[in-house]
């Protein structure tokens, strides 16, 4: 008897450019136009392995160990559905000698090596895995473009989870979605000397969940609406420029202020929402005084945070200024030594064990 089983794993994502908003809930279309940069694959992934069998009664999923439930038309289950679609369509209808594993329920496990739901893109991760796992079990002859239009429907930071390097994720305009999807602008060959530090100081699960976060933030925030027509569109231009020209200081400027709003517009929300923490902010002032030193001495900025919904810092700097970002924070936040045992070098690898601190 065949065994039909894949594994496949895929990175997470973080945006510099930060997708909060759906014009669309079921399709998951976004209100903006979003940007992030793929991390490194050995830090911090999902792993899922997928399995078809006839003996199978319905869809399951694991994660972590512990079943989900799949709702019936909710996104685990619209994912799984659209890869069965494809793969009847693509290869079974095609090639009518190939097994109709379409048919078959799958059995779905999968393992994140980092905090779930703790604001850093797990998510995106997540489904980027799911969806991926799904297309070599069924032997999909498709791009990773199409794989994110399925991703994009399980969670909209996961379409860009499918590609490595800098990633847009492109609003789209049409009502079927069949334009919103991710493309690359640059490989992370391109840059290679941007790394990135992630600073876990928090691992619990966050309070309001993305999804209902930014519908709440859509439904109550006017400052989103300025957000979205006025600010976001010019902000893709110009870190796509910042990005394709090696251009850190624009890149960390944009970085920062897209961070900035839309933490801003959480806090808008009604009632807000708070996803930083003291310590969070605490990093922030840092960053800015490590950068206003470094320009008052005539050079240029030096690292960009930015935070995704919730409390851990994600660092982009060039690698050379890695070591002394990791002492600085080391170096002020001694009390919470604890809660950056968890920082990482990523993007490349800065080897963590070469740190003084
Ligand atoms: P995060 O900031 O980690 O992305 P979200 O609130 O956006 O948090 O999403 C967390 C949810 O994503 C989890 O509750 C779970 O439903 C889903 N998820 C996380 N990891 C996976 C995974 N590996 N496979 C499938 N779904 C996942
Ligand atoms: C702050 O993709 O997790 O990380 O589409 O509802 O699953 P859903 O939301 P999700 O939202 C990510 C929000 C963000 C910004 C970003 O990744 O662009
Ligand atoms: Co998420």
């Amino acid at each position: 008897m065949t065994l039909y089983q894949a594994t496949a794993s895929a990175p997470v994502n973080i945006a510099c450019i930060k997708y909060w908003g759906k014009r669309d809930t079921k399709l998951i279309l976004p209100t903006n136009s979003s940007l992030s940069v793929t991390l490194d694959q050995d830090h911090l992934r999902s792993t899922t392995t997928s399995r078809a069998d006839p003996s199978f009664e319905r869809d399951r999923l694991w994660l972590n160990g512990k079943e989900e439930d799949i709702k019936a038309g909710g996104r685990t289950a619209t994912c799984i559905t659209e890869m069965k679609r494809l793969r009847k369509q693509e290869v079974e209808d095609k090639q009518p000698n190939e097994p109709k594993i379409s048919e078959y329920s799958v059995h779905i496990a999968s393992f994140n090596n980092f905090p779930t739901a703790a604001g850093l893109a797990s998510s995106a991760s997540g489904f980027a895995a799911l969806v991926s796992s799904l297309a070599q079990l069924y032997h999909l002859p498709v791009s990773p473009s199409t794989l994110s239009l399925i991703a994009r429907q399980g969670s909209g930071s996961a379409c860009r989870s499918l590609f490595g390097g800098f990633v847009a994720w492109e609003m789209g305009s049409a009502s079927d979605g069949s334009d919103s999807y991710a493309v690359e602008v640059a490989p992370q060959a391109h840059w290679p000397d941007l790394h990135a530090l992630i600073c876990v100081v928090s691992d619990d699960k966050k309070g309001t969940s993305s999804t209902s976060g930014m519908q709440r933030t859509v439904e109550t925030s006017p400052l989103l609406q300025h957000r979205i027509k006025e600010v976001v569109p010019k902000r893709m231009k110009d870190i796509s420029k910042a990005i394709l020209d090696k251009d850190f200081d624009s890149f960390a400027r944009i970085t920062m202020a897209d961070s900035n709003q839309f933490h801003a517009v959480a806090l808008d929300t009604e009632p807000p929402i708070f996803y930083m923490n003291d310590v969070s902010k605490s990093i922030i002032a840092l960053i800015v005084e490590y950068n206003r030193v470094s320009v008052a001495n005539g050079g240029g900025y030096k690292a960009a945070y930015t935070y995704d919904a919730g409390p851990n810092a994600v660092i982009y700097a060039p690698k050379e200024n890695i070591k002394e970002i990791i002492q600085l924070i080391v170096k002020y936040f001694p009390q919470h030594e604890g809660l950056f045992k968890d920082v990482f070098g990523l993007f490349g690898g800065a080897d963590l064990n070469s740190q003084g601190g």
